[in-house]
């Protein structure tokens, strides 16, 4: 089984590749395909809820899907996400949220968004023993301040960075931060940086797994699609239509004498 210390040891030595999950079937693929973590997104919001964006999702929610996955994990490392208002409110509720993440889904880590403003949040975390893996560049969860999903240029990303890392964090995410940026924070900080729209220079890479597979609508400059999923199982379904009714299904085998 993975730990936060195998993620940490990585940096410098091999990339350390991760997909989102939500539910224990995809877990259970993903794991057995061999990621170093899997990760229990707030992207849960929009890809399997049908939210808008993730500012929706509740702890009860993450919880439910966190849960389901961890029942699919042997391996990898699991990591849950930190919902909107779960924290960067009072340190106190963060940390219990934090812990009811850990405790009730079996996760080993929770992530959050944000800079020096959640370096507090997380050593007090640190103090209650939660492995925390930071996120800077585009935070999702503040969409409404920045005002859209645009790549985040400003190099101040690298004190942000050292922040987070000075803080205790084990990994951190670079989501939307031009390729250079990204390099300079990774040779900044001596936690490994995991990138998503960052370039190939981070010490690891994570996708959404519904985007990689080709099932979501939304066509993003830096995922690649592995699969056309949505055109496949569209075309299976379509098959199946058709057999049903011409009689093509079910056949003699596929029941009962
Ligand atoms: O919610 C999410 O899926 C994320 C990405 C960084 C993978 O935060």
């Amino acid at each position: 089984m993975k730990t936060t210390e195998t993620i940490r040891s990585m940096k410098g030595k091999e990339k350390i590749v991760g997909l989102t999950a939500y539910d224990y079937q995809m877990a259970q693929i993903l794991d057995r395909a061999g990621l170093d973590f899997l990760f229990v997104g707030d992207s849960l919001g929009m890809v399997c809820l049908g939210y808008e964006n993730t500012l929706p999702v509740t702890l009860e929610e993450m919880i439910h899907h966190g849960k389901a996955t961890r029942r699919g994990v042997k391996e990898a490392l699991l990591i849950i996400d930190m919902p909107f208002l779960s924290y960067k409110v009072r340190i106190e509720d963060s940390v219990y949220n934090a812990g009811r993440l850990i405790k009730e889904t079996g996760a080993s880590a929770v992530k959050l968004e944000g800079g020096k403003e959640v370096a507090a949040t997380i050593k007090a975390m640190i103090l209650a023993d939660i492995p925390v893996m930071g996120h800077i560049g585009l935070t999702p969860q503040a969409i409404h301040k920045i005002g859209g999903y645009k790549v985040q240029r400003q190099e101040s990303l690298i004190d942000e960075a050292k922040a987070l890392e000075d803080a205790g964090i084990f990994s951190l995410i670079l989501e939307c931060v031009p390729r250079d940026l990204a390099e300079k924070i990774t040779e900044a900080v001596s936690v490994p940086t995991i990138g998503i729209g960052a370039g190939s220079k981070c010490d690891g890479q994570v996708l959404v797994i519904n985007d990689l597979l080709g099932l979501t609508e939304r066509k993003l400059k830096f995922c690649r699609r592995y699969l056309d999923g949505q055109k496949e199982i569209a075309s299976a379904i379509q098959r199946f239509i058709e057999d049903v009714r011409k009689g093509g299904f079910p056949s003699e085998d596929e029941g009962f004498d």
